[in-house]
């Protein structure tokens, strides 16, 4: 039953069957072979962020010390990152969101990883929403409004559930305050695989918008 459980924001519980959610695992293995995870570190300090991260699509988020960005190639291997697969893009188009998403940011949580409370906001269009998808562990998923101090809320991500954040509260504040270690059996690994899709660049004129 998907809903809008706030302006802006659809929440899809267990969108993906369980045989989609395998699928997509196989996928994100290909994925990962081609660019591996890497843990990025936050701006200035250098300080590790506790989730290692990987992208596919034209463009990946990274963070070193020189600060958050988009760029086109893995900050290890200097390879560009591998293309969004097709079972990502049908999400995209299936939840409603417009055109095509260039990055696909991929986090994952192991033992003891969480993420602070922060806005996506290093795109420069905000017109497309941000398309997120859980897989394996449940996570407690923290969620704002649109400016950091303000009440916010809990929602407890489960694998397969997809959240949708877009126009009023594209820029909402959103965090994960903690994975349910052994809550899922879809990872042989264990944790939590994280995907947020995103639209980096401004539509051309002629596609959708
Ligand atoms: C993120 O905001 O980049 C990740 C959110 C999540 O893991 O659900
Ligand atoms: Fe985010």
């Amino acid at each position: 039953m998907t809903g809008m459980i706030a302006e802006g924001v659809a929440y899809h519980p267990g969108l993906l069957p369980a045989t989609e959610q395998k699928a997509l695992v196989a996928d994100l293995h290909r994925v990962i072979a081609a660019a591996p995870f890497f843990t990025p570190q936050m701006p200035r300090t250098g300080a590790p962020f506790s989730v290692e991260m990987t992208n596919c699509g034209p463009l990946g988020w990274v963070s070193d010390r020189k600060g958050y960005r988009y760029q086109p190639t893995h900050p290890e291997t200097g390879r560009r990152w591998p293309p969004i697969p097709e079972r990502l893009l049908k999400i995209w188009r299936a939840v409603g969101a417009p055109g095509v998403p260039e990055a696909c940011l991929i986090n994952r949580y192991g033992e003891g990883a969480k993420m602070g409370l922060h806005q996506d906001r290093d795109e420069e269009t905000f017109e497309a929403p941000v398309v997120s998808v859980s897989l394996g562990d449940t996570a407690v998923f923290r969620m704002g409004g649109t400016t950091r101090r303000g009440p916010t809320r809990s929602l407890r991500l489960a694998s397969g559930d997809v959240i949708v954040f877009g126009g009023p509260a594209r820029l909402m504040y959103h965090g994960i305050d903690r994975v349910l270690a052994g809550s899922s059996r879809l990872l042989p690994e264990g944790g939590r695989l994280n995907l947020t899709m995103r639209r980096v660049t401004p539509f051309p004129a002629d596609e959708a918008g």
